[in-house]
């Protein structure tokens, strides 16, 4: 019956134009997601705040860093003394970005005085902020100099021998990932770059019982796998973290840089892992979200399932293109 039904809507014209036409309607819930949650929408938040301090430290540190400075940062300063300003002001309770924040300006004073630059405006305003500071943690920030011989000594790995060891891995050990491993591994992954350092991404690992089942019905490229010892992780990142139009694809690139460290680093101590993409309409991402409370503000980068290393492993080849075909020179 339902075939049949099936075949009878098929047939009626335009159908297949209104279906895709529907379909594609998740590129506009894209951009009223976008703009209803980036860093400079309506609605306050203690993230958004954090990490409009973040991306003004990223531009004062950077300053930190010239060779030959001149006074810098009065626009940066001035944004994160507002930035600590909105934040004390809505009470929330201090965290990485608040406590870097004031660190900053602590380094930008001392900096300043080393200088001799005390007579400036802005010298003026941050040591007169600096005056009332609430309490605060130090946090390190500003510049240092790293040797070439330290990058070497540190590089020094078979890197392409690691990498091609790593495949995806549907099959796993009947062992219960260890917390310290994963927390190893993200500890590594947090090492990755992030667009003016804003560390926009998170890691969710499923390990209640229902959670799994959740993953299990969204997920739609487990077809292959042998889930019995499957275990989850879900990497998102934050829109609230975004500043502008530009940023719109940001989070997805951030997301694929910290994933794929991620999974290198589980690899590193023999967790095998396969990405399983998140293809799935806008509305089941909300519904994703709401199931694995997952804050609203976040998008579903990618679904990374892992588990030991089992004795064997059945690997599809998956060949690579060769050199000629991706590499160009311009
Ligand atoms: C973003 C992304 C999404 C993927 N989604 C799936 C998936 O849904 N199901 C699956 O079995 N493999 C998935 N894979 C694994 C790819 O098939 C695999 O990485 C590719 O064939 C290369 O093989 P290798 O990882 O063993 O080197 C995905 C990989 C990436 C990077």
């Amino acid at each position: 019956m339902k075939t049949k039904i099936k075949n009878v809507i098929k047939k009626i014209p335009g159908v297949f134009y209104i279906r895709d036409k529907i379909k594609f309607l998740d590129f506009n819930s894209d951009k009223v997601f976008f703009l209803k949650n980036y860093m400079y929408s309506n609605v306050i938040t203690k993230e958004k705040i954090e990490y409009e301090m973040i991306l003004e430290i990223h531009k004062l540190e950077k300053g930190f860093a010239v060779v030959n400075p001149r006074p810098f940062g009065i626009d940066k300063v001035k944004k994160i003394i507002n930035c600590i300003r909105k934040y004390e002001n809505n009470n929330f309770k201090s965290g990485f970005a608040y406590n870097l924040a004031y660190s900053s300006l602590e380094e930008y004073k001392k900096f300043y005085e080393e200088k001799e630059w005390t007579e400036t405006e802005q010298y003026k305003l941050v040591s007169d902020f600096m005056n009332n500071a609430k309490e605060y943690i130090y946090i390190p920030v500003g510049a240092y100099d790293l040797n070439k011989s330290d990058f070497i000594e540190d590089s020094k790995i078979d890197f392409d021998k690691f990498l091609s060891s790593r495949k995806s891995i549907r099959n796993f050990a009947d062992k219960k990932l260890e917390a310290e491993d994963i927390t190893k591994a993200v500890n590594t992954a947090i090492k990755s770059p992030s667009a003016c350092n804003r560390q926009m991404c998170k890691v969710y690992y499923i390990d209640n019982v229902d959670n799994k089942k959740v993953v299990e019905k969204y997920a739609q490229g487990l077809g292959l796998f042998d889930l019995t010892n499957a275990n989850y992780f879900v990497i998102t990142f934050d829109v609230a973290a975004n500043y502008f139009v530009g940023e719109r694809n940001q989070g997805w690139f951030n997301a694929g840089l910290f994933s794929m460290n991620f999974v290198n680093a589980l690899h590193s101590l023999g967790i095998g892992s396969c990405f399983i993409q998140f293809g799935n309409s806008f509305k089941e991402e909300e519904e994703f979200k709401k199931l694995l409370n997952i804050p609203s503000s976040e998008r579903v980068a990618v679904i990374i399932t892992a588990g030991y290393y089992d004795e064997v492993s059945r690997i599809p080849y998956s060949t690579r293109k060769d050199i000629s075909e991706i590499y160009r020179v311009r």
